[in-house]
């Protein structure tokens, strides 16, 4: 373990942050995505593990809102840094490019199976009100999404459900579900119902009680009964055992409850945040990478990393940093945050791929088949090879480069 800080004990020497967190190569490989979206739309999802080229998935997959969001998260960046030929940035208008490939996202609903999801596809119409509070298009949706989302809550569980089952008592709720329910936020803001952000609340309060362990690390799936409201089963999907740890759930939670602490102020979701993330500091191997899943075990070597957990991990550090009301304490986090980058950056970054970074985990146990959508389904559980790049992990590398900058932790080139 050689994370240090505050949170571990001496203080970190910090090298400053990778230099291709910045490159041109970003715009450059992003702009050509753009230029190859198909017609109708698809948005890429992962990569050929040997090819790297992208494949691509219908709107209503639940990634689907990752790549247009790039486009938003490429004008803050054109923003923040000047948009020169030599960063990269001056070659397109971002914001164009990221409003027009949103629209195949704008008549989802619940008939496309999109499901709790709808939290990750608003993510592009939360951006576009960041630049244009008024547009009618990006407020529906973003009303369309939230109302969705609570339409699967129960009151008796606490919860939004996450999967839909076959028996209806049944009621899945996974730690990812935690990105979801910013959307019902801004739709309460938008539109003044206090109803849908109580739902975000009770939902964070919930899995904060159930799916989280004592050491501060979580659960995957935490199945309710309806008709009890208890708690049936705690397990995994996508992690190494039910007993694991799943990174990229446990960065998802990072990123989940300090959000939550930007939203309500209430302290004890900052608390659960800065627990999260110890766990998931106090576990990354000594070469700072972070592996698919805590407990996975590290013969045959490699462990597959997964790049997805790290660069989402990355970004809900920098997100606790500006949680934290001092700058010593939110040093360690931003540390952390940078050392995740570079070690990711100098074992996944791929020029001669179309994705940014290789060594994604997208689903483990379920192979990751490239036929279809692979996630949620029921696949009996298997310790196999399958890396591919998740285009999340793509996006949140971005984004993180732009927290670095506007938190004046690195400069734009
Ligand atoms: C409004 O937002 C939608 C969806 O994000 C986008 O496609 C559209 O171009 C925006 N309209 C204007 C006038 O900016
Ligand atoms: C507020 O949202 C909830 C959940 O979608 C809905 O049931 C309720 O009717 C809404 N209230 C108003 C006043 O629109
Ligand atoms: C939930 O509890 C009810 C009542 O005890 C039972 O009939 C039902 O089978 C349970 N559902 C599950 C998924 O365990
Ligand atoms: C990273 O991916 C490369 C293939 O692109 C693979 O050879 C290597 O073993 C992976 N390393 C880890 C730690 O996942
Ligand atoms: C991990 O990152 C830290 C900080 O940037 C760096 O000092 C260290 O050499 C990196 N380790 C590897 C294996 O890249
Ligand atoms: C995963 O791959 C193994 C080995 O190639 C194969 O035997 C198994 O059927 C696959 N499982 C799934 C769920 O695709």
């Amino acid at each position: 373990m050689m994370l240090t800080g505050p949170v571990l004990g001496t203080v970190l020497q910090l090298a400053s942050a990778s230099t291709q967190l910045f490159s041109p190569l970003i715009p450059q490989k992003v702009l050509a995505t753009f230029n190859a979206l198909p017609t109708p739309v698809k948005y890429p999802q992962y990569t050929d593990t040997t090819t790297g080229k992208w494949q691509y998935f219908t709107p209503w997959t639940w990634t689907s809102g990752f790549f247009p969001v790039t486009g938003y998260a490429l004008n803050t960046r054109k923003s923040l840094c000047g948009g020169t030929l030599a960063n990269g940035l001056g070659v397109a208008d971002w914001l164009a490019l990221g409003r027009s490939a949103s629209t195949g996202l704008i008549g989802l609903d619940a008939s496309h199976g999109i499901g709790h999801d709808v939290g990750f596809l608003s993510f592009p119409f939360v951006e576009e009100l960041a630049v244009n509070p008024t547009n009618a298009t990006a407020i529906a949706a973003i009303n369309r999404f939230a109302t969705a989302l609570a339409n699967r809550f129960n009151a008796k569980v606490g919860c939004t459900r996450s999967w839909d089952t076959v028996d209806p008592t049944d009621f899945p709720v996974i730690i990812d579900n935690m990105m979801n329910i910013e959307v019902l936020f801004h739709s309460a803001a938008l539109t003044g119902n206090v109803t849908l952000k109580n739902i975000a609340i009770s939902h964070a309060d919930t899995t904060m009680l159930n799916h989280i362990r004592p050491d501060g690390s979580t659960w995957h799936v935490v199945e309710y009964n309806t008709t009890t409201g208890n708690v049936i089963k705690k397990r995994t999907q996508q992690g190494y055992s039910d007993t694991s740890t799943w990174a990229r759930g446990q960065a998802w939670a990072i990123y989940g409850f300090a959000n939550m602490y930007r939203f309500t102020g209430d302290g004890n979701y900052l608390a659960t945040s800065r627990r999260l993330a110890t766990y998931f500091l106090r576990n990354l191997p000594a070469d700072g990478i972070v592996p698919w899943d805590f407990n996975a075990p590290l013969a045959p070597a490699p462990r597959p990393a997964d790049s997805s957990a790290a660069t989402v991990a990355a970004t809900a550090l920098l997100l606790l940093a500006r949680s934290e009301s001092t700058p010593a304490a939110a040093k360690p986090w931003s540390d952390a945050a940078i050392q995740i980058l570079n070690n990711i950056t100098a074992l996944a970054w791929r020029p001669s791929w179309q994705s940014l970074l290789a060594n994604g985990t997208v689903n483990m146990p379920a192979n990751n088949s490239l036929t279809g959508i692979v996630y949620g389904t029921n696949s009996p559980f298997l310790r196999v090879t399958g890396r591919l790049d998740a285009y999340l992990g793509d996006y949140y590398y971005i984004k993180a480069g732009n927290d670095l900058i506007s938190m004046s932790l690195a400069r734009c080139t």
